[in-house]
């Protein structure tokens, strides 16, 4: 049987040494079941050493090999190459949108991507929180509360599905705010106001609209969009949303 190949039209820029990046184009040999971070590791061991990518587990746990392919996020790793539909045409491999790029398909993942620039991504206990500064249990109901939260891999793929209007309004991104919805959810937690009233601020959840290409990007299943609904919903619940509107009619 005559071998499969595939063209490949992949993103390559180094921010030191060129003004915008070029689309260069390579062709690789089909193997069974494989993925596009296959492709790309062959590409760079067998002819092009200096593409830039970035993986770790290859199993879709780690969250560290995010591309944009035909315009989609995925993770590279978790796309086999015999799902895309491309007519013959190249697939066109990309770095994740939204974020500043370090080189080649490889996005900067700042740590503060996911902390509203100066928050603290971690559980803050209180002395009215239970159990704090100790193990403690939890019913399932303040488990299931959580929801998929809890298994954010940080890829940072919903964040590169925000587009048109929510890309310019100086939106945070979803994924800084399923980190803190997690973390406001939590019953150990002792900050849950204080987190609120930071996501009601300039860029939060309510500058931009949920969208559901959101959640078909999250490669998890966590459903971003909804999380930011729950995140408003809390908001009001608790007055915090109608002082922050007060707020800023007084200043009009
Ligand atoms: S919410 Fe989903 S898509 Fe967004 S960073 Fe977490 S795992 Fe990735
Ligand atoms: S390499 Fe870890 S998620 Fe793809």
């Amino acid at each position: 049987m005559a071998e499969q190949r595939l063209g490949l039209q992949i993103s390559r820029y180094d921010p030191e040494t060129h003004d915008r990046p070029e689309a260069r184009n390579y062709e690789v040999a089909v193997g069974e079941s494989m993925t596009v971070l296959d492709a790309l590791v062959s590409i760079q061991q067998e002819q092009d050493s200096s593409l830039a990518i970035r993986y770790s587990c290859r199993g879709g746990f780690c969250g560290a090999c995010g591309v944009q392919v035909n315009g989609v996020p995925v993770l590279a790793c978790r796309t086999r190459v015999s799902s895309l539909d491309c007519n013959g045409s190249p697939v066109e491999i990309a770095p994740l949108q939204n974020h500043p790029v370090i080189r080649d398909l490889v996005a900067d993942f700042d740590p503060t991507f996911l902390t509203l620039g100066a928050g603290e991504p971690w559980i803050q206990p209180d002395a009215e929180s239970p159990g704090s500064g100790m193990d403690s249990d939890m019913t399932q109901e303040e488990v299931d509360r959580l929801g998929r939260s809890q298994a954010c891999i940080s890829c940072g793929l919903c964040d590169a599905a925000v587009t048109g209007a929510n890309a310019s309004a100086g939106f945070i991104g979803p994924a800084a705010l399923v980190r803190e919805f997690r973390l406001a959810a939590d019953v150990r937690d002792g900050s849950d106001r204080d987190r609120l009233e930071k996501i009601n601020d300039s860029g939060g959840i309510w500058d931009c609209d949920p969208d559901e290409s959101w959640d078909d990007a999250c490669p998890v299943g966590i459903d971003p969009a909804n999380k930011i609904e729950l995140l408003r919903e809390a908001s009001i619940a608790n007055k915090i949303a109608g002082r922050k509107r007060v707020e800023s009619e007084a200043a009009v």
